[in-house]
């Protein structure tokens, strides 16, 4: 068993939560994982990146380019928002800086079942070196990555339950999730 409940967290979130959030770096994982989590628990999938682009009509770039990133985190907390106020059961996949505003984190704990997935540098440099579609890593996306991970070493603390995906399969990561999902809900 690899994922570990936050004791400072796990309280205040247990509870029949029907949203599973999905937080972590960019590169971690959540799109593949919240794929298959979705699949497993037999609910939808939304990925608030996707859910940003349907709202506003613009690719993330464009949002980034036309009003720079306060404006594209203003418009990702309102679409967050309107996430978490959802009925239906669904697993959504968050971008890596959703957890920067504490209105966010906030909002994201007291609506749903919060899971950090996490990645060491050299496995998510793999993933999203050479990425068109994430401008924060423009240039010299090694350098950004590390910029980054090192400005967000805790930001993903927050969450109900962290699990260090070195090593585990996208289905070890579920069965994890799973695992303390059913467990929060039932005591
Ligand atoms: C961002 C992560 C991206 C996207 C945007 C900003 C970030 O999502 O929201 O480019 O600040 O970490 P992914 O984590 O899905 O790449």
């Amino acid at each position: 068993m690899s994922g570990q409940p936050n004791p400072q967290t796990a309280a205040p979130n247990k509870g029949t939560f029907n949203k599973i959030v999905l937080v972590g770096f960019m590169g971690t994982g959540k799109s593949t994982v919240s794929r298959l989590l979705a699949e497993r628990m037999g609910w939808q999938r939304i990925d608030s990146d996707e859910e940003i682009e349907r709202r506003s009509g613009k690719s993330i770039p464009e949002l980034f380019a036309e009003g720079g990133e306060d404006y594209f985190r203003d418009v990702e907390t309102a679409a967050l928002q309107a996430l978490m106020a959802l009925e239906q059961p669904s697993v959504i996949a968050t971008g890596g800086g959703a957890v920067l505003r504490e209105a966010n984190r906030a909002c994201m704990l007291s609506n749903s079942f919060v899971v950090a997935l996490k990645a060491d540098e050299a496995h998510i440099i793999a993933r999203v070196g050479n990425d068109p579609s994430r401008p924060l890593l423009q240039g010299d996306a090694t350098a950004n990555v590390r910029r980054l991970l090192d400005a967000r070493r805790t930001a993903y603390d927050f969450a109900t339950l962290s699990i260090d995906t070195t090593g585990l399969t996208p289905d070890e990561v579920c069965s994890a999730i799973i695992e303390q999902w059913t467990t929060s809900t039932s005591t």
